[in-house]
């Protein structure tokens, strides 16, 4: 992958953005399972920067991961580094991104991880395969829109407009006309659906048809059909679209999803079905697009979402649990000096807000340097909370690099708690180097005694981003069994940068073992 620089234009205006390859979104890995991938970056653009392979679990490979400054020090401009490591023991769609500043915007891409050779997929197999990825688009620089609000302390412009496969909807006066999405009437098509953007959950529906969810976040489904699919960024879902109209011309929407919105309006992108042999000027069948607020319709499809936990496929959720953490994830205020009102916005999990350090935490761990992190990340938050209602007193955060540290092999469960305090969010929280069960969701305050007790522990639906709901809660289950140290962070880059993100080490006490691969030798420095 060469990251280049390119100009572009969209929405009648043009900037210098960075690419992988000169193409935005960038080029698709293709892969089978059990495959080892090695792709060399190559730097050629004008920021630090490192390539993550979003969902990959990175058995043994932690050097591989990609974010910034806690597997890797970033490669330099005119700097290169060697990603290598092994697809195991997952299939279907993943993503791979930027994972330094707010890059990623523009430098992502798709992975598609095909089964073995010979291993047919466990539905009914498709004529054809198509990539989606919706991402946003800001006219301005990116990097320029999140520093001046970072010193401002407000939050920063939304995006200028969704975009499906690198297209803005149709803009009046200018001349792009939008994704189309070709078909053939009787073929069924699988769409890998990819939510790159780096701040807005999504919907995603086209007219006059069903789609049927297989898999998300490279893990099989019991297939659901659904009219809308509800993606958070850093979410994959890959379900198959059945041409059965004859001809004609189907509105593909995407659309933002805020459950209580807050005044600021992002675009409905429009994309285009189009059947082959539809004669010119056809009739057009538009789609109702879901309202901004639609939070019925996530927790539809929240719901409907399963393991297919077949013999082939089984869902291993751990039973027994060796660590039980709760950890709150929210939107605070805290004092600023240079900042506007005198204050400013931060995000923490558990009230420490992540302070990223200097050199990247697996070569601290791996090489015993001191003082980078500290292993005291709080399993609770610092007061009992009650978080939904009546705002409590405490909002207050602290700054640290503090890890939590998990036993190797040992089993987890996490209950997260949004807050909700001062911005109305949903954090879709994302897990490096595991997957995770979801057992449970609901609204408002976890309850330690009856909650688990309607947990799914037969087949949770197995990802690596889930959604955690605006004053609501979710419980992940995992088990530890990749050593190294893994980054856990809110996938809405905003949240990202506040602070919303903190790190675990697994290992078994003794400093790096064995399954932990030694670091590859052109590993960049800091
Ligand atoms: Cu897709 Cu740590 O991110």
């Amino acid at each position: 992958m060469q990251v280049v620089l390119k100009n572009t234009t969209k929405l009648c205006s043009s900037k210098v953005i960075p690419t992988v390859n000169g193409k935005f979104p960038g080029p698709t890995l293709y892969a089978r399972e059990g495959d080892t991938v090695i792709v060399r970056v190559t730097n050629h653009g004008n920021h630090n920067l490192t390539i993550h392979w979003h969902g990959v679990k990175q058995l043994g490979t932690g050097w591989a991961d990609g974010p910034a400054y806690i597997t890797q020090c970033p490669i330099q401009p005119g700097q290169n580094f060697i990603y290598k490591f092994t697809l195991t023991g997952q299939r279907g769609t993943l993503l791979w991104h930027a994972h330094h500043l707010w890059l990623r915007a523009t430098l992502h891409g798709a992975i598609v991880i095909l089964p073995k050779l010979g291993t047919p997929y466990p539905f009914p197999t498709p004529q054809e395969e198509r990539i989606i990825i919706l991402s946003e688009w800001w006219k301005s620089d990116v990097e320029a829109v999140i520093d001046e609000a970072t010193q401002s302390g407000f939050p920063p412009n939304v995006s200028d407009a969704h975009t499906i496969n690198g297209h803005p909807g149709p803009v009046p006066g200018c001349s792009s006309q939008g994704f189309t999405l070709h078909v053939e009437s009787g073929k069924t098509y699988l769409l890998r659906i990819i939510n790159a953007a780096l701040n807005d959950d999504l919907f995603f529906k086209i007219a006059g048809h069903n789609l049927t969810v297989v898999e998300v976040d490279a893990s099989y489904t019991k297939p659901f059909q659904t009219d809308t699919i509800y993606i958070s960024p850093g979410q994959t879902t890959t379900a198959l679209l059945e041409a059965n109209k004859d001809i004609g011309k189907y509105l593909i929407s995407v659309s933002p999803f805020m459950d209580i919105p807050i005044g600021i309006d992002n675009f409905t992108s429009i994309a285009t079905l189009r059947y082959k042999y539809t004669p010119p000027n056809p009739t057009t069948f538009l789609t109702s697009i879901p309202p901004q607020n639609a939070t019925p319709l996530t927790h539809t499809f929240i719901d409907s979402l399963r393991s297919l936990n077949s013999k082939q496929y089984p869902a291993n959720v751990p039973l027994t649990i060796d660590h039980s953490l709760f950890f709150t994830v929210g939107v605070g205020i805290n004092p600023c000096d240079t900042c506007v009102n005198g204050s400013k916005l931060v995000a923490s999990v558990n009230n420490v807000s992540f302070v990223m350090p200097t050199i990247a935490l697996l070569q601290a761990y791996y090489y015993r340097i001191k003082g980078v992190y500290t292993l005291d990340f709080p399993a609770n938050p610092p007061n009992s909370f009650n978080y939904t209602g009546t705002p409590p007193v405490n909002v207050q955060t602290t700054n640290g690099t503090r890890l939590y540290r998990l036993g190797y092999n040992s089993t987890v469960q996490i209950v997260l708690q949004d807050t909700a305090i001062i911005l109305p969010e949903s954090h879709p929280t994302h897990l490096h180097g595991s997957n995770f069960f979801v057992v449970g969701t609901g609204l408002g305050n976890f309850d330690p005694d009856k909650d688990p007790k309607t947990f799914n522990l037969i087949d949770p639906v197995e990802r690596n981003t889930v959604p955690v709901p605006t004053g609501g809660w979710t419980a992940i289950r995992f088990r530890a069994d990749n050593p190294g140290i893994w980054f856990m962070h809110c996938h809405i880059e905003l949240h990202t940068t506040w602070g919303l993100k903190m790190a675990f080490l697994v290992d078994n006490g003794e400093g790096p073992n064995e399954c932990l691969q030694p670091p590859p030798s052109d590993l960049p420095t800091c």
